[in-house]
């Protein structure tokens, strides 16, 4: 109720909002997700702001994304170098950056939001967003872990919110799972839905329950690697061999973990296991959280299990 009476007084009402097609993105953190999402965005004929707090990490990100572009385009234009010249043009002219989210969102259709995984500092930015983005606007978030519906609760569009929970790499991961909480609207969800597809992603419908389907089942896997490492049962080069020859999964556990960012795995983990102390799947890991603290987050640090330099 209270939440009609917003809308009215903000001057709209939810027909304004049907069927929205996602032409203009904009993508707040240009990380490794963000810088992702907007590539394959730009290469399927978006147009995105990439949108992240200083000049500095934007240019690195655009940098990243015309690396990745070379990559996709030697294997995808082999025979028509040229033609994959002006691919890689085309796709990052459609990629504009900005340090200021504010006047970034006021001409989006979606707004996906990348940033770090804390739900205080995503509640901020998005409350802040929802004053200035157009009523038709969606909102999303990519996070791994937190739940949407906490994360909406700093706006007053709960219809438009929903989660677009990306996999990395982006380019080349299929799957986007699409979330949607008790009060996203059909029409918010569809239009989620269908943006997926529009960039080439096989999309499949998730409630807003912890780690949605895939972290739910991935992250106890990765969490258990790194208590039998602890324990003594396997050194981590032997059970990341184990797990792709065994099980054939593409990288073992200590791979994986470094790939995602163990910042990320340990914001994970906490969140989980306040939640549900008991819950043995859920445990912190003592080697964990003293990697991150030395600032070892993985690959995109240069170290985490292994050393990427
Ligand atoms: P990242 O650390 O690579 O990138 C985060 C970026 O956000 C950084 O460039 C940072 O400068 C920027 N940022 C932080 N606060 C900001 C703010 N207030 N405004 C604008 N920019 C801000 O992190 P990553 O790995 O890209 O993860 C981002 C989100 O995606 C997290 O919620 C994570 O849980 C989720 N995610 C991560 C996956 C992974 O494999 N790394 C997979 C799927 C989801």
């Amino acid at each position: 109720m209270a939440f009609y009476a917003q809308q009215l007084s903000r001057g709209f009402s939810s027909s304004a909002v049907r069927n929205v097609v996602i032409k203009h993105v904009t993508i707040i953190g240009s990380g490794q997700m963000g810088a992702g999402i907007a590539q394959v965005a730009a290469s399927t004929g978006h147009t995105v702001t990439l949108v992240d707090t200083s000049d500095d990490i934007l240019k690195k990100s655009v940098k990243g994304i015309e690396g990745s572009l070379k990559r996709v385009v030697k294997k995808k234009f082999a025979d028509k170098p040229e033609a994959g010249e002006e691919f890689i043009q085309k796709v990052l002219q459609s990629v504009a950056t900005s340090s200021d989210a504010e006047t970034a969102v006021q001409t989006s259709d979606l707004v996906l939001e990348a940033i770090v995984e804390n739900v205080k500092i995503k509640q901020d930015l998005f409350g802040r967003l929802d004053k200035l983005a157009p009523a038709h606007t969606v909102f999303a978030s990519n996070t791994s872990s937190l739940p949407i519906s906490d994360i909406a609760s700093s706006t007053s569009r709960l219809d438009r919110f929903g989660g677009l929970h990306f996999f990395n790499p982006v380019p080349m991961m299929k799957l986007v799972e699409v979330v949607r909480t008790s009060e996203t609207s059909q029409e918010t969800f569809d239009s989620l839905l269908n943006f997926s597809k529009a960039l080439g992603k096989t999309p499949v419908s998730c409630k807003d329950t912890p780690g949605f389907i895939v972290n739910r089942l991935l992250v106890p896997y990765m969490a258990e690697a790194l208590r039998l490492y602890e324990r003594g049962h396997g050194s981590k080069e032997d059970i990341d061999v184990a797990m792709k020859l065994g099980a054939g999964y593409p990288m073992g556990p200590f791979e994986l973990s470094d790939y995602v960012g163990l910042d990320t795995m340990k914001f994970i983990i906490d969140g989980w296991s306040a939640a549900e102390p008991e819950n043995p799947l859920f445990a912190p890991s003592e080697l964990l959280n003293k990697l991150v603290a030395e600032g070892k987050y993985g690959k995109k640090t240069g170290e985490g299990f292994y050393k990427y330099k």
